[in-house]
């Protein structure tokens, strides 16, 4: 936690205490500056509620060392300039929290014994939610709204009646007859999560600022200078206590809100009248169970003793009441509906399943997705739609779904059947064996790679790159740009773009950021590209299991680009026939890359890109190997850092001359090139008694072949 010291308090040395008592102050008071005033807030309540409760404890242990800054003895922040101020005739003050069963039946045996009640009397407590928004004071003089105050400190507030007056659950006049002369209704004014989606998504189209929570972004609209903006923001508001009543409408707090609701005003229905700590903890079990469904968040139930002459007896100790307890849900964790699952195709192919969720505030963020990782992981937790999921958010991490709730179970469910085709394009989707552990792959991928719209842009980015195509000028930046325009979808089109650029089709000289000049240099590198080796060829068509290397070994089994295609559009007509048996018979091509490069042929459109490209490309056998080379048949290891070329160039280099490029040094590796800073490998090459150049050497070698 943020105090950065969980010593035991027992432990605590008194200076030790004043120490951390110092820090907590300094910290919760920039926590409370940024959730009061600039409805910002950084830490979630949870962690907040900690730093509290740990400043009380500590406070509890060490009275003396409690100062007048302390947060025990204030609530809130101090109220904003910008608004006038309102004094509040009646404080608004806070409730003590609990966080377990054992603290509420605390605070009913508490309440008996201030009260002197005798075993056998009956004690009422209400419970109800409590709910997560921003307190407001209404004041209604006979039935009319005539100011509405924040809480501020808790003594002063700001007054924000012009916004208020917006909000439809607000009634400017109060209905019905017998209305007090004064008094002040308090509550919550708040923001349903699904509306705070569409605030926030609203608010990202015109680049205003995103709210962290509902909570926040209805704080945030009522705190809006200009009372338009306020009536545009979907609020709403709940009645629940009451301040300065003068008559008050009841002798007890059920009958109050009972008189609230005849006036008009919006009173939550979900409250009880209890008699026992068993009771209370049901409704607060049952309200825990509901809280996804409700509509509006809630972060725990408020227990009040329900008689308002016991309520006065009772009284306030420092900034909270003796009659109230806040009884706070668990952080981090909620229940929602399930109410559907997609899938995302990443850049890769890989399908991922996200879970569609009706939209919870988990941790002070509000929740509407959640990864259910991949096929097998749905399987598992045999998570349905329309099942109530529980869901957990830890810090910043992605939330998670843990499972299900089997009781909430509606009949009829499905198990989950993860597509077989892709989403995006209608290629089939597959799950391969890995390689490296022999089992089924735990994602599925699509195989449309080339005219997977998902995949496209990275399609085309490895296309283009230096160990495929080469084309130099064409970054990312470019490629999503040209995409992004239309006028770029499959490698293709790479080799048509200065014509359609002739056409006029699309003026890339006049463009912003471009010119003549430019212009010509991004065509001439594509057309010096219009003939490439068939290894880079097969490498640049971006077959999964397929780099480089194996793109050289296909390129020299199958010698052209003519025979290579032939040959895959044959072994990809069936796992059984002689092509595709001689397909993994080639040295360093197993199943893996077999059946990778089959299922591409499999795929038309992959096979249209390929006859498509061929029309724009000469695509010329793989150059020879060099057999007459002085490194020709010799293992050289490169180590240290290369100067005059890269360690890609310098190992196709080597290849192409006809050397066998390692990683590691042993006694069989006839050369080292070392470049500055090289390191153990050097030591290794020095023990085995290995031939050591430098790269100057290493061209002087090979410009003799
Ligand atoms: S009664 C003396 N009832 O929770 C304060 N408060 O932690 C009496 N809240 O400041 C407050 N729902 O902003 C009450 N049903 C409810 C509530 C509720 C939310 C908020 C309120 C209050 C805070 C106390």
């Amino acid at each position: 936690m943020p105090s950065g010291n969980a010593t035991n308090i027992q432990k605590l040395s008194k200076s030790q205490a004043k120490a951390e008592l110092r820090k907590l102050i300094k910290q919760i008071a920039e926590h409370d500056e940024r959730y009061y005033q600039r409805d910002a807030p950084i830490v979630s309540d949870s962690d907040y509620d900690v730093l509290r409760g740990r400043l009380e404890a500590i406070e509890k242990r060490f009275p003396d060392l409690v100062t007048p800054d302390s947060p025990s003895q204030k609530v809130g922040a101090p109220a904003l300039e910008k608004f006038g101020k309102v004094r509040h005739r009646f404080p608004m003050l806070s409730l003590n929290n609990a966080f377990s069963n054992e603290e509420v039946e605390d605070f009913v045996g508490r309440v008996r014994r201030f009260l002197k009640l005798p075993a056998d009397a009956t004690l009422e407590i209400t419970a109800e939610p409590k709910i997560d928004g921003l307190s407001i004071s209404l004041r209604y003089e006979n039935g009319e709204l005539v100011e509405a105050a924040t809480r501020g400190d808790g003594y002063e507030g700001e007054n924000v009646i012009a916004n208020v007056k917006t909000i439809g659950d607000v009634p400017k006049r109060l209905t019905g007859r017998n209305l007090p002369k004064a008094i002040d209704i308090r509550g919550e004014i708040y923001m349903r999560p699904e509306d705070f989606l569409k605030l926030n998504a609203a608010q990202e189209r015109t680049g205003s600022k995103i709210f962290a929570n509902p909570r926040s972004a209805a704080a945030g609209s009522v705190r809006q200078l200009d009372a338009s903006i306020t009536a545009a923001r979907p609020l709403r508001f709940f009645a629940y206590t009451w301040g300065e009543a003068n008559p008050l409408p009841g002798k007890t707090q059920w009958e109050v809100c009972q008189a609230f609701k005849r006036w008009g005003l919006p009173v939550n229905e979900l409250m009880i009248v209890g008699t026992s700590p068993e009771q209370l903890l049901k409704h607060y079990r049952k309200l825990e169970q509901e809280r996804a469904k409700l509509g509006y968040d809630i972060d725990g139930v408020v227990y009040k003793v329900n008689r308002i002459d016991y309520q006065e007896r009772l009284g306030f100790i420092s900034r909270a009441p003796r009659w109230g307890l806040a009884h706070k849900f668990t952080a981090e964790k909620a229940m929602t509906i399930l109410e559907g699952i997609e899938i995302q195709v990443g850049r890769t192919g890989a399908m991922t399943p996200v879970a569609r969720l009706k939209p919870v505030t988990v941790g002070g963020v509000v929740v509407a997705n959640a990864t259910l990782h991949n096929e097998d992981e749905v399987a598992r937790k045999d998570i349905r739609i329309g099942d109530t999921v529980i869901l957990q958010r830890a810090g910043d991490v992605i939330p998670q779904i843990l499972g299900f709730v089997p009781e909430k179970r509606p009949a009829g469910t499905k198990p989950y059947k993860f597509p077989e085709r892709c989403p995006a394009c209608g290629s089939h989707a597959v799950r391969e064996i890995n390689p490296n552990t022999n089992k089924l792959d735990a994602v599925r991928r699509c195989t449309g790679g080339l005219i997977c719209p998902a995949q496209r842009v990275e399609r085309l980015r490895h296309f283009v790159s230096r160990l495929a195509f080469d084309i130099e000028g064409m970054g990312e930046k470019i490629i999503q740009e040209f995409f992004d325009e239309g006028w770029l979808e499959s490698p293709p089109d790479i080799f048509t773009l200065e014509s359609q650029d002739r056409k006029a089709a699309h003026r890339l000289a006049e463009r912003e950021g471009w010119g003549e000049v430019s212009a010509r240099n991004l065509f001439a590198a594509i057309n010096a590209r219009r003939t490439v080796p068939l290894d880079r060829f097969i490498f640049a068509l971006g077959i999964r299991h397929v780099g480089e290397t194996t793109a050289r070994t296909l390129a020299r089994a199958y010698g052209t680009v003519e025979t290579f295609v032939q040959h895959m559009n044959a072994a990809a007509r069936s796992r059984d026939n002689d092509e595709f048996r001689r397909l993994t018979d080639i040295d360093g091509i197993g199943e893996v890359v077999g059946n990778s490069v089959a299922e591409f042929f499999a795929e038309k459109h992959n096979t249209k890109v390929v006859k498509e490209l061929l029309d724009h490309v000469r695509v010329t056998p793989l150059e020879r190997i060099n057999s007459t080379s002085p490194v020709a048949g010799k293992t050289v290891v490169f180590t240290g850092a290369l100067e005059r070329m890269t360690r890609e160039e310098a190992k196709s280099m080597a290849e192409r001359l006809g050397a066998k490029v390692s990683g590691s040094v042993s006694k069989n590796t006839d050369i080292v090139v070392a470049g500055p800073g090289a390191g153990s490998k050097l030591k290794e090459a020095q023990k085995h008694g290995v031939e050591v150049i430098d790269e100057d050497e290493w061209f002087r070698r090979i410009q003799q072949s």
